[in-house]
């Protein structure tokens, strides 16, 4: 035998000179949900280990993940029913928490990267992402929601954007808006390959933010979602979002969607991000709690495969953790 494939696993010294793939701290995002008010922590019972924070709570969570060189985030607001109302106008309001909170943190953190979320499904009355007009989703009322939101949201501080609502047209219409405002520094992160997905639910619970069951509402948001079995209609979604100048593309849930991962970062010329949702999350950490799986690990495993697959960032629950694995294992998850 001439070629042994073995000869370059037969150590810890070789098999971490031959390792293909490190995924440090630095290329996560962990996302966190925040509560207006004080003195809160409050635990998402669908995702354990993670909470909704109050500002005053949180500052010192985001000081221990700067420690662990976790340096980005993507925040989302839980919204008071009584602030929600048919267009999602508390997005772009002066008096919203979610644009004070930005404020403190960036004032408090510059070295921080802070993501928003673009999307109407937080303030809407309705639960979806669009406003609702006689049973449908109407795209085009919705963009200058979108657009005003979005410079809001630069207004206070955040580094990038994400619009997560899957509008057609929206990369571009929020990047003119952002522009003709003067935040030509400010980025985006498109939500490019947004699948309808079972794998939600937690974050739904942590937002409540599910569509809202009724008359004249649609009941999932399978009408500007994409649907699981198609992949082609990424590489469309994506031509798009490129064209209209994402700086980022994102493809979500990210496990049950390596393949698409892997076909943006083969195509296209920025960086992929991949959201490892809260289903994903939540599905490992119950296997960890029966004691049917190793969560030290099974979960570095599973963000390096979906970094392997072509995610150079990748938006985790996991984050936090990670880094703190990492810190002291060095990719070495074995
Ligand atoms: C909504 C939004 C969702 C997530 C991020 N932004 C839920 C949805 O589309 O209903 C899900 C993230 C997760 O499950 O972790 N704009």
């Amino acid at each position: 035998m001439l070629i042994r494939p073995r000869r370059n696993r037969k150590s810890d010294a070789t098999r971490s000179l031959t390792r293909e793939t490190y995924l440090m701290p630095e290329q996560l995002i962990y996302p966190l949900f925040l509560m207006d008010g004080k003195n809160i922590k409050s635990e998402v019972p669908s995702l354990p280990g993670n909470f909704r924070w109050s500002i005053d709570m949180l500052l010192p969570e985001i000081e221990s993940c700067l420690e662990l060189g976790l340096k980005s985030f993507i925040l989302f607001p839980a919204v008071d029913q009584k602030f929600k109302d048919k267009t999602g106008t508390h997005g772009y309001a002066a008096d919203n928490y979610y644009l004070k909170v930005t404020q403190e943190i960036k004032k408090r953190f510059p070295e921080t990267c802070l993501i928003s979320d673009v999307a109407l499904d937080p303030y809407n009355i309705d639960g979806h992402d669009g406003i609702v007009r006689n049973g449908k989703i109407n795209n085009d009322e919705t963009l200058p929601i979108l657009g005003k939101m979005a410079v809001a949201q630069a207004q206070a501080g955040f580094d990038i954007l994400g619009p997560s609502d899957m509008m057609d047209g929206r990369i571009e219409y929020i990047r003119e808006s952002l522009d003709d405002a003067g935040f030509v520094d400010t980025g985006i992160m498109a939500y490019t390959a947004k699948y309808a997905s079972a794998f939600y639910g937690p974050f739904r619970d942590a937002l409540d933010s599910a569509p809202v069951e009724g008359e004249d509402i649609p009941k999932d948001k399978k009408t500007y979602q994409m649907d699981p079995a198609n992949k082609k209609e990424a590489i469309r979604e994506a031509m798009l979002d490129y064209e209209e100048g994402a700086d980022f593309m994102m493809v979500k849930p990210a496990l049950n969607y390596l393949d698409v991962i892997h076909l943006l970062n083969e195509n296209f010329d920025i960086p992929i991000a991949a959201y490892h949702v809260s289903g994903e999350c939540a599905m490992l950490i119950a296997a960890c709690q029966n004691g049917w799986l190793d969560f030290d690990k099974a979960m570095p495993e599973t963000l390096l495969s979906i970094h392997r697959a072509g995610a150079q960032v990748i938006l985790t629950y996991f984050a936090k953790k990670y880094a703190e694995m990492w810190k002291e294992r060095r990719g070495d998850f074995g």
